[in-house]
């Protein structure tokens, strides 16, 4: 089976070029499932649960989240009644939602998703991710051999020390959170297969999706500014996974698209 992987959808640029490339990537590239990270939809900043019905139609299937998870105020409340939303795992059990869950894609197979968070230069208060998924693999495994993680986190080294801890034991991690695509998608030797970050779906003019200037001034200056979003000139990025049945990577590819 063939799994499509996108990096953070920032604001509504990001959900009117998900919606609009997704369905044709799905079908140009035979993929059965899609997970989208999406965490920057709602005008940039966390979720909403009308952002997500909105995306009904858009082919991805299952969302993560990150360290924005908790930025719009009602998402803790309304995430419970949101079964294709995961929260990352390592967050304190005692928060709401969940943090991975079993679906079923379009060709029948069962995959399993994690959302995971990072500890290095990252805000605290995630637990352990090494420990947590390796808590939770031996319940998840019982399900299904095909699991993929979405790993959000800032450092390359944490990325790919996690990647290479869980080779062999799930089908993929791939990065998020950077909004940055990076360019080492491969196979582990265990069959995992991996990249870094995938990149975001958010504008080419723009610093990570933002509006320059004002990320130009709050660098050069210390001073506060208010970050906007570039709602134009949309690219999408990803990556595609192929995976046996029996849950082992055979293949990655990147994927980048622009919005016309
Ligand atoms: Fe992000
Ligand atoms: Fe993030």
């Amino acid at each position: 089976m063939r799994i499509l992987f996108i990096g953070d959808i920032v604001g509504k640029g990001g959900r009117q070029a998900t919606r609009a490339l997704v369905p044709g990537l799905l079908s140009e590239y035979s993929c059965d499932f899609c997970v989208a990270n999406g965490e920057n939809m709602a005008g940039g900043n966390g979720f909403t649960k009308q952002c997500i019905l909105e995306m009904e139609d858009s082919g991805v299937d299952v969302f993560t989240g990150g360290d924005h998870i908790w930025d719009q105020k009602d998402f803790m409340t309304e995430i419970d009644s949101l079964p294709n939303v995961l929260r990352p795992a390592n967050l304190p059990d005692c928060q709401p939602g969940r943090g991975w869950g079993v679906f079923t894609a379009r060709d029948g197979s069962r995959v399993a998703v994690m959302s995971l968070l990072g500890r290095t230069f990252m805000a605290a208060g995630a637990d352990c991710p090494f420990a947590t998924a390796e808590r939770l693999l031996p319940e998840i495994r019982q399900q299904t051999p095909i699991i993929v993680i979405d790993f959000h986190a800032e450092a390359t080294s944490e990325k790919i020390a996690l990647g290479r801890y869980f080779d062999g034991k799930v089908s993929a991690v791939v990065g998020t959170h950077t909004h940055v695509a990076t360019a080492d998608q491969q196979i582990f030797p265990g069959g995992t297969a991996f990249q870094c970050d995938l990149g975001m779906v958010g504008a080419r003019e723009s610093i990570l999706g933002r509006d320059i200037a004002p990320v130009l001034h709050r660098f050069r200056t210390g001073m506060p500014a208010r970050f906007t979003v570039n709602e134009r000139g949309i690219r999408l990025c990803g990556a595609i996974v192929t995976v046996s049945a029996s849950g082992r990577a055979e293949g990655i590819e990147r994927v980048m698209r622009d919005l016309r």
